[in-house]
């Protein structure tokens, strides 16, 4: 087989958590927003489909929109379930929404998202006076039964924008104040968009504040492309054998750039070059050349930055035939499937030698041709990182149901072929 040469230039699709944070925030304002660059994926989709069904004219998602806002406590009640498709970020941020709104919504999903734990926000929005029922476990369907809530100042357990989002946006609805601290830095989009929209929110630390508002100034915001899909396009200008890829447009905010660190510690060459500043993020460009990669560890304390990221560093140390272990991220469980058993199963099911850890796994680095069939269990990013593996020199890698990377990024195969040949 030739060797592979990644080349070009491209930008990837609008970032997914900056896209939920754009609509849900311009509905709760005041007077009409502009979404410039919003992601058109099924789960952004979600987000714009809950916001109709609490009563807000929502435009198809469109590379312009305009959305006029109903105010933080404007919502009315819905007629019918919230879909919330295979969403946790819709889920949980309107879970918090709700919770500050006099009336009750039941939150439906699909299979995946029906299994994941909603009680690390139904806890904190129940203390806060909201009342959540729940029919099977603390999955999926959910009641929530919204009221006047009160002040909180929660210790999250494990470091989770959601969380930290659903309690921030609790607080918006109420016009109450909250505090919100963390074990780790998670994302910090919410915080960033709600400054740009007037509110007061202050940072110290692993620790936010928001300072009770009764209203949401209208934005204009240009949504940067996401560096959880730019990273697949970094790992596979890494892997390969020749060519230099630029990636432009890129968000770059701190909180997001664990995975471009973890792949500069591994000896990739990246050149970062913030350039630009909007709604709050920093955003620049990524120049990337193949290099010979070697091994690396990541701990607790860096996990919430590249937690989307972690399957594809997997798929990266296997294709470079390099030892990695991951610890302190057993949230990897409860993502859209369990991404440590499914890596790992899938690693080894196209020969290579990888083996789980109760909160990670490693990956034995060995030189040989990987190939055979992978199951990403309807799981996008697992697709996409062992479509990146198959790409890489040499390795046969058929991917099942190729279709799930809809939610996230619905034309990356055709993005992973242009860029590659
Ligand atoms: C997200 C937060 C992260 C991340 C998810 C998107 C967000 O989840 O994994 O893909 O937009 O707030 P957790 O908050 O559960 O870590």
């Amino acid at each position: 087989m030739a060797p592979l040469k990644v080349s070009g230039t491209i930008r990837v699709p609008g970032d997914k958590s900056i896209s939920h944070r754009a609509l849900i925030l311009s509905a709760l304002a005041e007077g009409e927003s502009v979404i410039r660059g919003i992601l058109d994926s099924e789960d952004v989709g979600s987000t714009a489909g809950v916001l109709r069904a609490l009563g807000v004219i929502i435009p198809p998602l469109a590379p312009e929109m305009r959305v006029r806002g109903v105010g933080v406590r404007g919502l009315r009640a819905p007629r019918h379930a919230l879909d919330c498709g295979n969403s946790g970020t819709t889920t949980r941020l309107m879970a918090g929404v709700v919770a500050g709104h006099p009336f009750a919504a039941r939150f439906e999903g699909d299979e995946s998202l029906s299994r994941r734990p909603m009680k690390r926000v139904a806890e904190p929005l129940t203390y806060m006076g909201a009342q959540f029922v729940f029919e099977h476990g603390d999955g999926l369907p959910m009641t929530v039964h919204g009221v006047d809530l009160r002040s909180i100042d929660w210790n999250t357990r494990s470091a989770s924008a959601q969380v930290k989002s659903a309690i921030l946006l609790a607080g918006l609805a109420s016009s109450v104040e909250v505090r919100v601290t963390e074990s780790s830095r998670s994302r910090d989009h919410t915080e960033r968009m709600l400054r740009a929209m007037g509110v007061d929110v202050e940072t110290d630390g692993n620790q936010v504040c928001l300072r009770p508002t009764a209203r949401l100034q209208s934005i204009e915001i240009d949504v940067p492309a996401d560096p959880s899909s730019a990273a697949f396009f970094v790992a596979a200008a890494a892997l390969a054998s020749a060519g230099e890829l630029v990636l432009t447009d890129v968000c770059l905010n701190p909180t997001r750039t664990g995975f471009i660190d973890a792949m500069e510690r591994m000896g990739a060459q990246i050149e970062r070059r913030v350039s630009a500043n909007s709604g709050g993020e920093e955003i620049g460009s990524l120049r990337v050349r193949p290099a010979r990669l070697n091994g690396v560890s990541i701990g607790a304390g860096e996990v919430a930055s590249l937690i989307d990221e972690l399957p594809l560093l997997a798929c990266v140390a296997a294709g470079a035939g390099v030892e990695l272990e991951i610890t302190g991220a057993a949230e990897l469980r409860v993502k859209e499937s369990d991404r440590i058993a499914v890596v790992v199963g899938n690693l080894r099911a196209v020969g290579a030698d990888a083996e789980e850890l109760p909160d990670g796994l490693r990956v034995h680095g060995s030189r040989r041709k990987l190939s055979g069939t992978i199951d990403p269990h309807g799981d996008h990013r697992i697709a996409m990182a062992f479509g990146v593996l198959s790409a890489a020199s040499g390795n046969e890698i058929v991917v099942r149901n190729p279709e799930c990377v809809a939610v996230s990024y619905p034309r990356f195969w055709t993005d992973l072929r242009m860029v590659s040949t």
